[in-house]
C-alpha cells in the first residue's frame, strides 16, 4: 500500500503525540489532525510542520476542524473523547465517548469509506464496537489499540526489574484493556529465556499487578489527565505495521468471530497486521487459569457494552 494520508482525530495529548510520531517516521505523505476545538489542530499541526526542517521529514502536517481534507485518507487513528480523570473509571467515560465515537465514525465513513480505523479512545473495547457498528466496515478495518500498550508497560517493568535491554523482552498481554487484562507469563521471555527462569513467581505476580494498574499509576501522577506518550507510540506502531505491510504480530483488540471460543465482542488477542488491516487472528494455547482470566475479561467487556445499551 502506498499510504498518502493518515488522519488523527482528536488533537489532544494522545492525538498530537501520534501526529508527531507519524510525521517524524514519515509514515504518510500527509498527516492531518482533526479536532472540534477551534484553532487547536491548526496550531499544533503548523507547529509540528515547522519542526520538519529540523527533524528532516517531508510528511506535511496540517490541522482542521472538519473532515474535508481527510477525503480518501488511508488510515484514521481516533483519539477523540474525554480523557480519564483521577477517580474516574474508564466506564464513567462510556456515554460521552460513545457519542463522540459515533459522530467521528459517521464522518470517516462519509469521506473515506475504504479506510482503516485504529481506535484509541477509552473504554477501548467498547468504543471499537461502536466504531464497527457505526461504520459498517468489515472487522479487518476496525482495530483497537490496547494490547500493544499493555504489553509495552509489562515489558518496560520487566526491563527495569532485570536491568536488561528492552529489546530482548518478548511478552503477550491479552484480554480487555484495563484492570482485567491478561498478561501471559508462559509467553514471556527474555531473549528466548522463559521469564519464569529469571524471576520468582512472586516478582512476576507483582509486575503483572503493576501492568494491570499501569494506566491508573500514570493518572495518579498526572492528576489532570491520562497517559499519552506510550499510548500514542502504540497506535503509531500499529499504523506502521499496516503502512509498511509488515505482517507484524501484535496484540490488538479485534472483533472476535469464534476465535478463543468467543463471538461478537472486541477483545485483545494476537493479531497479524498488514496492508489490509487485520490480516488474521492468531489463536494460542492457554492454560485453564489463563482461559478463566480471559473469560473474566470478556465478561467485563460484555457488561460494559450492556451498560452502554442500557444508557441509550
Ligand atoms: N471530534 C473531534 N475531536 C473531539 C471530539 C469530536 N467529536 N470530542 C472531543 N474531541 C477532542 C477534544 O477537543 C480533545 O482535544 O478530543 C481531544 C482529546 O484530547 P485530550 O483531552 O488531551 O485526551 P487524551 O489524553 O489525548 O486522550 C484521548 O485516548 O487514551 C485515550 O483514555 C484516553 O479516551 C482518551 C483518549
Amino acid at each position: 500500500m502506498s499510504v498518502k494520508k493518515i488522519t488523527v482525530v482528536g488533537a489532544g495529548h494522545v492525538g498530537a503525540t501520534c501526529s508527531q510520531l507519524l510525521s517524524q517516521k514519515e509514515l504518510a505523505r500527509e498527516v492531518i489532525l482533526v479536532d472540534i476545538a477551534e484553532g487547536i489542530p491548526q496550531g499544533k499541526g503548523l507547529d509540528q510542520w515547522e519542526s520538519a526542517p529540523i527533524e528532516g521529514f517531508d510528511s506535511r502536517v496540517t490541522g482542521s476542524n472538519n473532515y474535508e481534507s481527510s477525503a480518501g485518507a488511508d488510515i484514521f487513528i481516533v483519539t477523540a473523547g474525554i480523557a480519564r480523570k483521577p477517580g474516574m473509571s474508564r466506564d464513567d467515560l462510556l456515554k460521552i465517548n460513545a457519542g463522540v465515537m459515533r459522530a467521528v465514525t459517521t464522518e470517516i465513513k462519509r469521506v473515506a469509506p475504504d479506510s482503516i480505523i485504529i481506535v484509541v479512545t477509552n473504554p477501548l473495547d467498547v468504543m471499537a464496537q461502536v466504531a464497527l457498528e457505526t461504520s459498517g466496515f468489515p472487522r479487518e478495518r476496525v482495530i483497537g489499540m490496547a494490547g500493544v500498550l499493555d504489553t509495552a508497560r509489562y515489558r518496560s517493568f520487566i526491563a527495569l526489574e532485570l536491568d536488561v535491554s528492552i529489546e530482548d523482552i518478548q511478552a503477550l498481554v491479552l484480554g480487555g484493556h484495563g484492570d482485567t487484562m491478561v498478561p501471559l507469563a508462559s509467553y514471556t521471555s527474555v531473549s528466548g529465556i522463559p521469564l519464569t527462569q529469571l524471576l520468582s513467581q512472586e516478582r512476576i505476580d507483582a509486575l503483572v499487578e503493576r501492568t494491570r494498574k499501569g494506566g491508573g499509576e500514570i493518572v495518579a501522577h498526572l492528576k489532570t489527565g491520562s497517559a499519552y506518550y506510550a499510548p500514542a507510540a502504540a497506535a503509531v506502531q500499529m499504523a506502521e505495521a499496516i503502512v509498511k505491510d509488515k505482517r507484524r504480530i501484535l496484540p490488538c483488540a479485534a472483533w472476535l468471530q469464534g476465535e478463543f471460543g468467543m463471538k461478537d465482542l472486541y477483545l485483545g488477542v494476537p493479531c497479524m497486521l498488514g496492508e489490509n488491516g487485520l490480516e488474521r487472528i492468531i489463536e494460542v494455547d492457554l492454560d485453564d487459569e489463563e482461559k478463566a482470566a480471559l473469560e473474566t475479561s470478556a465478561e467485563h467487556v460484555r457488561s460494559t457494552v450492556a451498560a452502554l445499551k442500557a444508557l441509550e
